[in-house]
């Protein structure tokens, strides 16, 4: 059985102070939870700091992006190397926000996981259509390439370390869930064409998890749907008590 993953996404909030703080409480709060996993992803500035406040609890450490190369001249970029050294456990990639705001592309996404799974770095590998992909009805298309242009050269080994986080795009910081049957469709296809190019055994350990304006509400709903496996959570993992909220989904009544 795969572990559930609930993530908090903290984008570009939070100084150091405020992560510091907030990963304290969560660990007082949440640190031995062992039935699921909980992952925080504060900024670059705060993750050395943040995985020392979390050390000798459940609780892991996500950056929220890296370059694929170890080291170089590249202004501005954070290497592997230096994630696993400040403590990081697990790697969000391919954003949608990174791709919009960013350029960031499928070829480039792929050296990314392939560089975090080199180094022993976990993967979330982040894809999804956005509203006019949709409604024009590209979603399966859409997702089909960024799976196939994201996992290229990725083993059968490998792929069991890679969590695919669905996330699409109108559904992100936009307060519009996908709804348990969209995501459940998704989520389905997804599983299918893993098992298509790895087989059953493989496809069956990578975890799909489910991003967009997900709160203590609607959590319950989302991971009761089958193929949800785990949540990443932007604007709701903010305060303590809503994300607490979230990371205790089936405890909650
Ligand atoms: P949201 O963000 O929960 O605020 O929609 C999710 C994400 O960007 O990963």
């Amino acid at each position: 059985m795969v572990k559930p993953l609930i993530a908090a996404n903290w984008k570009m909030y939070k100084t150091i102070g405020e992560a510091v703080s907030f990963a304290r409480e969560m660990v007082g709060q949440a640190g031995s939870m062992d039935d699921r996993e909980i992952v925080l992803a504060p900024s670059f500035a705060s993750l050395s700091a943040v995985a020392e406040a979390c050390r000798g609890s459940t609780i892991r450490v996500a950056a929220q992006n890296m370059h694929w190369e170890e080291r170089g001249a590249c202004t501005g970029e954070v290497s592997p190397l230096m994630l696993l050294d400040a403590g990081c456990a697990f790697v969000i990639i391919g954003h949608s926000e990174r791709r919009r705001l960013f350029g960031e592309r499928d070829k480039g996404i792929n050296l990314k996981i392939q560089a975090a799974l080199k180094h022993r770095l976990n993967p979330i590998f982040c894809l999804g259509e956005s509203l006019e992909e949709r409604e024009s009805g590209r979603t399966f298309d859409v997702v089909e390439k960024q799976l196939e242009r994201g996992l290229n050269d990725i083993s059968s080994h490998d792929i069991r370390a890679v969590t695919v986080a669905y996330e699409p795009v109108w559904a992100i910081g936009t307060g519009k869930t996908a709804t348990p049957a969209q995501a459940g469709e998704v989520h389905a296809f997804i599983r299918k064409w893993l098992a298509g190019r790895y087989g059953e055994s493989a496809a069956s350990s990578v975890r799909i998890i489910y991003g967009g304006s997900v709160n203590e509400k609607n959590v319950e709903e989302l991971m009761a749907t089958p193929g949800i496996q785990g949540a990443l959570v932007g604007g709701a993992s903010l305060e303590v008590r809503s994300f607490l909220g979230i990371v205790r989904f089936g405890n909650n009544g």
